[in-house]
């Protein structure tokens, strides 16, 4: 027979076996505990904690008659505390800048590959978004003030900054990179950061000519330097209406960069993929980043210079690495192709948001480049539509000049991946001009195709024909679709990691 409970405060108390053993399960201080008893209230995540401790010793109750005892309804009635989630804790500092809007979407991002997300905002973040919006998303509170009673007795400062496994830090202003640079701790956010004993990541955004001055630079590298991990930015318009380096990397990178540097999730990630049955999980634990598609560079608002490129190659082996297992990074231009599943999409435009996307995706373990990149861009895009002479027989001189190598830059890159992959199209001399341009390039492995012939079946179609070409051999490959040819690269890469 069960034991009938009276629901109040010092029932449960009792119950539980006093005041020590209720601070052991909510994980709280003695100061909270008389907070609670002072209010006649439990906070909202205490009441599934504590339903399960008293069914556990036998007690007989529903659920909701916790509810009386338990303080304002949580705004998501599918809260799950901290203490009862599986997944890694992350602590998410939103700061002021007009990019705060896209850190809601950095939580909805994290809770989808399965962090416990708590939020905290500085006070100019709640400038640009409110508490209660990231609360509804998390189904937590938000924390933001480092001088409320009711969070330090439930939840001290000292404590949420400890129980985070990686603070992430989104957007990192110029200010706030400023601030946490110099150790100032005037805020919660900021004092968390000195408090925490857990791996700091920021993703910088802000105003381009904010951005290149020497100060941002400074307190930029010097926190790199000390340890803290910066995803981002990467060059594009800033909503400022200024385009350049400055704009934040986009939510989904930024959670899935943040998940892979927590190392206990990244660990634990890799042995539930090479548990999982029936499928070859031959790449789990590789981070690998891929260019795909054309890049397409502005001549004015309505024109501009591209390659051609379908991005069906790129896309075709981000799907067969992603399914053997590997952490795909893919950086596309823009194409129709559908976005591969249980990849990192970053879509890009032009050759330097692709470089800095690749540079933020950095580090990698393999890269490879199958983007067809423009190779000149317009020195001096103009802003508006280019108006055409009046005189028909008037030419138009365009100045170009060169667009960044990125196949060249992640081959010289201090953190250079350990294989880089590159793609030659050749209209002639295949074999002599593929090797060339893997030597001169520097990566490992050239897949090297004849475009432009009269029966090219490289552009748009599905089929490709191609060699590969390594420092030391040369594989000719029959003409394959081009999900075959992504199957057998995967198989090469496996073949390279199993040797
Ligand atoms: N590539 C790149 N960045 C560029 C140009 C090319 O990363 N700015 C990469 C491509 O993704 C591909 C390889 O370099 O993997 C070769 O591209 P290709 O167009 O064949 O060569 P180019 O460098 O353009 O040389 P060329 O035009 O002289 O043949």
């Amino acid at each position: 027979m069960k034991k009938v409970f009276p629901v109040n405060l010092s029932a449960i108390l009792t119950a539980l076996g006093g005041r020590h053993a209720m601070q052991q399960l909510l994980d709280v201080g003695p100061s909270a505990i008389s907070n609670y008893l002072t209010r006649g209230q439990l906070p909202q995540r205490a009441k599934p904690i504590i339903y399960a401790a008293l069914t556990a010793k036998g007690y007989q109750l529903r659920p909701d008659d916790l509810e009386i005892i338990a303080g304002p309804a949580a705004i998501t009635p599918h809260t799950v505390s901290a203490e009862n989630h599986a997944g890694p804790r992350i602590l998410l500092i939103i700061a002021g800048g007009i990019a705060a809007y896209k850190a809601l979407e950095v939580a909805r991002q994290l809770q989808q590959l399965g962090a416990h997300v708590t939020g905290v905002m500085t006070d100019s973040a709640k400038q640009f978004i409110t508490p209660l919006s990231l609360a509804a998303l998390t189904g937590e509170k938000c924390y933001d003030s480092l001088f409320s009673l009711t969070d330090e007795a439930e939840m001290g400062h000292i404590r949420l900054a400890r129980s985070a496994d990686l603070v992430l830090v989104v957007p990192a202003t110029a200010s706030f990179m400023a601030r946490a640079n110099a150790g100032i701790a005037d805020d919660l956010a900021t004092t968390i950061l000195l408090a925490t004993t857990a791996k700091v990541v920021m993703a910088p955004a802000m105003n381009p000519v904010m951005w290149a001055h020497q100060a941002t630079q400074s307190n930029f590298a010097s926190l790199r330097q000390r340890g803290v991990e910066m995803i981002g930015p990467v060059s594009g318009d800033t909503a400022c209406g200024e385009e350049g380096e400055g704009r934040m990397c986009e939510p989904a990178m930024i959670a899935a960069a943040a998940m892979r540097l927590i190392p206990t999730y990244a660990a634990r990630d890799e042995a539930d993929k090479d548990s999982g049955a029936g499928t070859s999980r031959s790449l789990s634990g590789k981070h690998i980043l891929i260019t795909s598609g054309p890049t397409i560079e502005p001549i004015d608002k309505v024109r501009f210079i591209a390659n051609r490129s379908s991005g069906k190659q790129g896309h075709a082996i981000a799907t067969a690495l992603a399914n053997r297992g590997a952490n795909v990074t893919l950086v596309s231009g823009p194409v129709t192709e559908p976005a591969p599943a249980n990849v990192t999409l970053v879509n890009v435009t032009t050759a330097a948001e692709m470089l800095a996307a690749c540079d933020a995706a950095l580090p990698a373990d393999i890269a490879i480049c199958a983007a067809a990149v423009a190779d000149w861009r317009v020195k001096a895009a103009a802003d508006e539509k280019l108006k055409k002479p009046e005189n028909p027989d008037a030419g138009m001189t365009l100045e170009l000049c060169q667009n960044p190598d990125i196949l060249a830059t992640l081959s010289a890159a201090p953190n250079r991946p350990k294989l880089v992959i590159g793609f030659a199209a050749e209209t002639e001399n295949l074999l002599e001009n593929a090797a060339a341009k893997r030597r001169r390039k520097g990566c490992d492995w050239i897949i090297a195709n004849q475009v432009g012939g009269e029966d090219d079946p490289v552009f748009g179609s599905a089929l490709n024909q191609a060699m590969l070409l390594t420092s030391d051999s040369v594989e000719e490959w029959p003409r394959m679709q081009k999900t075959e040819l992504a199957e057998k690269l995967a198989d090469q890469i496996e073949a390279e990691y199993s040797s």
